[in-house]
């Protein structure tokens, strides 16, 4: 299918126009507050089937589904005596928000939303466009990241429109995406056990308080990230994910190289695109082809809501050859989900600042 997208205020009218292309099979652009998604209501396959078509996804991808309420949820999931008062404390406390669970779906809900599997990820946006187009359309929203597979995720309009130039699309311009990342991604097993498939805002400490506070005995597993899994559960967990089109290293606050990394290529820093984190190389920021910080005073949630963004500005200049982005520390826990993101957009590779050199490994 050719054409090419339209971005447009979310009024009342616009709303109403992308609810009944919704129901017509057609998709959607739809700002959240974590990042815009590219939406299809669940009941309509062939339009379940033109995500994976615009994205280039593979089907064995789940997709996450929007609802409006938590009822609306119940009715997706297929949950036992172990697993509902689990949801029940979660989705009272985090949503509407950032947490997407994960649990036993219904026979009824597509095979192209479970990505062949017999669970269904769900979430409750935030964000009063996707509210209000969730509200109009009558039905869950299946949505995606709404960027070609394995490029960054958008956080505004113009970002969606930029991946998918080339196809119709109805865009809800919902402004910047007040979160930045992803939302938290977590599996509720059906004997009760919790594993974090995704780091996100919501971290492990703010789930294990609301199991604490409702005292719910549930077993938890996470993995520090930087750990890529053999077993691929989700396409959070491919290596090569939220990467530009222009390489990237993990720039190192080490100035020497450590053992069991080797030089491979060395560049000037005027090869380079910084983007860095509380001002470690704002001394060394004229060496630099471009500069920008994350967040000057160390705020991680500011990082996170500009890493996307940033990321896209540079790929889009010309004049270097390698972004250069900050490493952070994947063992402090509010740290590490801004962390995942910065590792595999640059496949782990690492950077060394030595004297006038940057020495990739
Ligand atoms: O913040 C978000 O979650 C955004 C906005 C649009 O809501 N959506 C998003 O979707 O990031 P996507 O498709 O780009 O990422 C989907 C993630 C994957 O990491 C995948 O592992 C997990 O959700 N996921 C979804 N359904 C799943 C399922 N049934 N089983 C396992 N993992 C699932
Ligand atoms: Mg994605």
């Amino acid at each position: 299918m050719t054409g090419f997208p339209k971005i447009c205020m979310p009024t009342p009218e616009a709303i109403r126009a992308a609810a009944h292309a919704l129901n017509n099979a057609q998709l959607v652009g739809m700002p959240t507050e974590t990042v815009y998604g590219l939406g299809a209501a669940i009941d309509q396959d062939a339009a379940l089937e033109a995500v994976f078509a615009y994205k280039q996804r593979p089907f064995e991808d789940p997709l996450i589904v929007h609802v409006l309420t938590a009822q609306d949820a119940f009715s997706l999931w297929n949950l036992n005596a172990k697993t509902r008062p689990l949801v029940k404390a979660l989705v009272e406390t985090f949503w509407p928000g950032p947490l997407t669970l994960v649990a036993r779906a219904q026979d009824g809900v597509s095979r192209l939303v479970r990505g062949g599997g017999d669970a269904v990820g769900v979430r409750s946006p935030a964000h009063p466009v996707a509210r209000a187009l969730l509200e109009a359309a009558g039905v869950p929203v299946a949505a995606p990241s709404a960027n070609l597979f394995g490029h960054v995720s958008p956080t505004r309009a113009q970002h969606v429109a930029d991946d998918f130039h080339d196809r119709p699309l109805l865009i809800l311009d919902g402004d910047r995406s007040t979160i930045g990342i992803e939302s938290t991604v977590l599996k509720v097993d059906d004997d009760g056990h919790l594993r974090l498939l995704r780091h996100g805002a919501i971290g492990e400490a703010d789930i294990l308080d609301v199991l604490k506070k409702n005292n719910l005995a549930a077993s938890f597993s996470s993995k520090v990230p930087g750990q890529i899994a053999k077993k691929i559960e989700g396409p959070g967990q491919y290596l090569r994910h939220y990467a530009p089109h222009t390489p990237a290293w993990m720039l190192s606050r080490s100035e020497s190289m450590p053992a069991g990394y080797e030089t491979r290529e060395i560049l000037t820093l005027e090869a380079a695109a910084c983007l860095d984190f509380a001002q470690r190389f704002a001394a060394r920021r004229k060496d630099f082809h471009s500069y920008q910080d994350l967040s000057e005073d160390a705020s991680i949630e500011g990082a996170a809501r500009t890493l996307f963004q940033q990321l896209r500005t540079f790929e889009n200049q010309t004049g270097h050859q390698v972004i250069l982005l900050p490493e952070l520390d994947p063992h402090q826990p509010e740290q590490q989900a801004v962390y995942d993101r910065i590792f595999r957009a640059s496949e782990g590779k690492r950077a060394f600042i030595m004297g006038r050199e940057l020495h990739l490994s």
